[in-house]
């Protein structure tokens, strides 16, 4: 079915809510911007998603374990991180909207609409192909040619402007852009400030006592201070990886989009710790490893693209993105990042303790590099419900609405309804949710006719429905469905263990990688 982009992406939003996925948080009073609670279906895909990556990480490779560290931490690591001095974004405000921007967000947008006009370009001129002469390709080219130029002028004066922290320029580039307030329409803009993105909070029960302490801002920290305890009690040997799943926090400024951006979030992080002068094969090995990740999930090859990062964090030596095509357009699901020693020399500056790893085979100690794989949980939980979420138009002109979701996250694996409430049939029914129950997340259900049951399912996502009929108590069988195709089929109770073993388990998903 066609549905314009902004009502497709608010569609999933309600559905998210009236079936149990996403709700947002203190509703009761209104809300609270950017914070989002996981509802009973919300929760368990996201267990599973998160589960996902922890054993394809952790379980698949000898050489990665998995920590857990806490939320807080001494606020001299963030000090020796660079977050105290560097975590900011640079903000504009426009001074007739009186909104707020991401200064670099709204260049960053700029150069994707000049990105689209080439785009149009190329593909006017595939579709006059036969009857193109030499004068229509001259000027096409030159057309490219002039917005391609654009385009190079704007990255390496906001590339400059920002390796130089010269917010002044920054502000420049938007006005010599003439980037308007999408509210106001004007160009009315205020200076370009720094904003630190870190929330604080105090610890200790007596004021004068306490001490600022820092919520995260990411994950990996609570690993670089832990290098050297895993190191010497994991007997790792370089190269190897420390992954860590936990929340985050961040007082984003512009914070829209749903669970895109949040200001308490999830992440999935693994520092990879190498022989220095190895650093760029294990770059371009998690860069592939992890899109292959990704496109396991079955959403669709085209939805992903790498992108080279202009501006690097203050940590980074390289840093590439895997992007994602939600709903309003190609943006960031997970970010590469080749850290170097930056972070393990900094605590050993702050902290003078060493962190070093002493190499038999080369017989002397140093620092190691580290490549870092980090991706939002939230953000890959959106990615795999805008790809899933579909409005489908059926023969009979109703409109189905289903989740696709890879089998292997939904958070029902099988719904199982007798066909009528009377003559044993529920009674088979509860006999077979008994015998499945422990391996696989089942439901029961028994009301309405089993049309709506079929719907309701659908539209939580779950890949398997099981009828069980007068016909099942004299031939041990019973029907199932499939979400997608909706096709059904006869088969064995005995048989059915095995069906979903094959098809709605992580190890079907994991054999792929
Ligand atoms: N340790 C590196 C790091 O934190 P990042 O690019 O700032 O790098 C990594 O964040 C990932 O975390 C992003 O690719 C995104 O998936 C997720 N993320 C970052 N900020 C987020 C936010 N405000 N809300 C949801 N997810 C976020």
């Amino acid at each position: 079915m066609s549905v314009k982009p902004e009502d497709f992406f608010k569609n999933i939003i309600s559905h998210s809510k009236e079936y149990g996925y996403i709700f947002q948080s203190s509703e009761i009073y209104d809300g609270l911007s950017a914070v989002y609670d996981y509802g009973q279906n919300g929760a368990e895909l996201k267990k599973n998603i998160r589960e996902y990556w922890w054993k394809a990480m952790v379980q698949l490779h000898d050489n990665i374990v998995g920590i857990d560290a806490a939320i807080f931490m001494h606020p001299t690591v963030w000090k020796a991180s660079g977050h105290v001095d560097a975590f900011n974004d640079p903000l504009i405000d426009n001074k007739d909207s009186k909104k707020r921007y991401r200064a670099d967000v709204l260049i960053e947008e700029h150069v994707a609409k000049i990105e689209d006009k080439i785009k149009k370009e190329v593909e006017k001129a595939a579709k006059r192909f036969e009857n193109f002469d030499e004068a229509m390709f001259r000027s096409t080219n030159a057309r490219v040619v002039e917005y391609q130029n654009k385009i190079n002028e704007i990255n390496n004066r906001f590339k400059t402007a920002l390796n130089e922290n010269n917010l002044a320029e920054v502000r420049q580039i938007i006005i010599d852009c003439e980037i308007v307030c999408p509210i106001s329409g004007s160009r009315n803009w205020t200076d370009v400030r720094q904003f630190n993105l870190m929330f604080s909070t105090a610890m200790g029960s007596v004021s004068e006592e306490a001490s600022t302490i820092y919520l995260r801002p990411e994950t990996a920290q609570g690993i670089f201070v832990n290098y050297l305890n895993v190191q010497k009690t994991g007997r790792m040997k370089i190269p190897f990886g420390i992954a860590q799943t936990g929340k985050a926090f961040r007082n984003e400024i512009v914070a829209r989009q749903f669970i895109f951006r949040m200001r308490e979030f999830e992440q999935m992080e693994m520092q990879f710790f190498v022989k220095p002068g190895t650093e760029n094969h294990w770059y371009d090995y998690w860069k592939e490893n992890r899109l292959k990740w990704h496109l396991s999930l079955g959403l669709g090859k085209e939805n992903y693209k790498y992108h080279d990062h202009l501006k690097l964090a203050h940590y980074a030596k390289a840093a590439c993105d895997i992007e994602f095509q939600f709903p309003f357009g190609f943006k960031e699901l997970e970010g590469i990042h080749s850290r170097s020693d930056f972070d393990l020399k900094q605590h050993e500056e702050h902290s003078g303790k060493k962190l070093q790893y002493f190499d038999v085979e080369e017989n002397k100690s140093y620092v190691p590099y580290v490549v870092e794989t980090s991706v939002g949980l939230d953000r890959l939980f959106l990615s795999i419900l805008s790809a899933a979420y579909k409005e489908e138009l059926l023969e009979n002109g109703e409109t189905r609405v289903v989740l696709s979701l890879p089998p292997a996250l939904a958070p029902t694996k099988v719904a199982i309804f007798p066909l009528v409430k009377k003559d044993g049939l529920p009674e088979l029914a509860e006999k077979i949710v008994s015998k499945l129950k422990f391996d696989f997340n089942v439901a029961y259900d028994e009301k309405d006719t089993v049309g709506k049951r079929y719907r309701r399912q659908d539209a939580i996502g779950t890949p398997y429905c099981i009828t069980v009929d007068h016909q099942s108590l004299e031939d041990n069988c019973v029907t199932i469905r499939n979400r997608d195709t909706m096709q059904q089929e006869r088969i064995n109770i005995d048989a059915l263990h095995a069906y979903l073993e094959d098809r709605v388990t992580l190890k079907s998903l994991l054999k792929q990688l």
